[in-house]
C-alpha cells in the first residue's frame, strides 16, 4: 500500500517526510484553502520539495466537464509529470475522466462514496479511485468495506485502477486497508502521528534508557559509554 500525506502545509509536510516513509502528497480545495495563498504558489513549493518522481494530486473545482478539462490542462502545465488530476465522480466528472484518459492524463477519481462510482471511474480510465472512508462511516455505512469492495471489483474485472483510500480518522481504518493490500492510502498528519503514538512503546523505551543509565551513567549512550 502506497502511503501518501493528505495535506498542503509545506513546513509540516517537510517535517512529516523527515519522520515517515511518505510517497507523495494529495490535496483538495479545502486543504488548499487553509493555506490562504495562491494554490499554485503552494503546490509548486510542494512539487519542488517532493521532486518530479513523487505523486502530487490536485483537485478541480468546476462543475461541468469542459471546465474540469480546462483546469486539468492548467494543473498539468503548472505542476508537471506525476501530477494526478483529482476529479469528483459526478455525471460531469465521468465525462471529463473519459476525455482526459484518452489524452493520457493521470486521473484520481475522487469524492467516492459508492462502489459503483468507483467502478464507472475505473472503466472511464482513472488511475486511482478515492473512497472517503471516514465520511462513509459518518453516513452510517462501512467505509472500510466500501474501499475493500472497490479493490475487489477492480481486480475481478481486470481494471488497472487502484484504490487510493482517503478521509481517515483513526489507525484501525488504515490498518484494515493495509492488511487488505489496497493500492494506496492518503492520511492527514494527525492520523499518521496516531499510528505510532503508543504508551506501551514510550514506557518500554523509558525502561531501557533507565537500565542503561544505571550501567553507564546519566545521559550516556552506546556512543559514549
Ligand atoms: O481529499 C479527500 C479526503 O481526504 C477528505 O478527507 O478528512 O476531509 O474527510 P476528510
Amino acid at each position: 500500500m502506497k502511503f501518501i500525506i493528505d495535506f498542503a502545509n509545506l513546513d509540516q509536510i517537510k517535517e512529516m517526510y523527515e519522520y515517515y516513509p511518505l510517497e507523495g502528497v494529495t490535496t483538495n480545495p479545502s486543504i488548499l484553502a487553509k493555506e490562504g495563498k495562491n494554490p499554485y504558489e503552494v503546490l509548486k513549493a510542494i512539487r519542488e520539495f517532493i521532486g518530479t518522481e513523487a505523486e502530487l494530486h490536485v483537485q478541480v473545482v468546476s462543475l461541468n466537464a469542459e471546465g474540469m478539462i480546462e483546469e486539468a490542462h492548467r494543473i498539468q502545465k503548472e505542476l508537471g509529470a506525476n501530477t494526478y488530476v483529482k476529479i469528483p465522480v459526478s455525471r460531469e466528472g465521468l465525462k471529463a475522466i473519459k476525455a482526459l484518459a484518452v489524452e493520457g492524463a493521470n486521473i484520481t477519481a475522487t469524492a467516492i462514496y459508492t462502489q459503483m462510482q468507483a467502478y464507472l471511474a475505473g472503466k472511464a480510465g482513472a488511475h486511482y479511485a478515492a473512497p472517503y472512508v471516514n465520511r462513509i462511516d459518518n453516513l452510517g455505512a462501512d467505509g472500510v468495506k466500501v474501499a475493500k469492495d472497490i479493490h475487489d471489483i477492480f481486480k475481478k474485472n481486470g481494471l488497472k485502477t487502484e484504490v487510493l483510500a482517503a478521509s481517515f480518522k483513526n489507525s484501525q481504518q488504515v490498518l484494515e486497508l493495509a492488511r487488505y493490500g489496497v493500492g494506496a492510502a492518503t492520511v492527514a498528519p494527525d492520523v499518521i502521528e496516531g499510528l505510532v503514538k503508543l504508551d506501551s512503546v514510550t514506557a518500554a523505551v523509558a525502561a531501557f534508557t533507565k537500565d542503561f543509565e544505571g550501567l553507564c551513567g546519566e545521559g550516556k549512550t552506546m556512543v559514549d559509554c
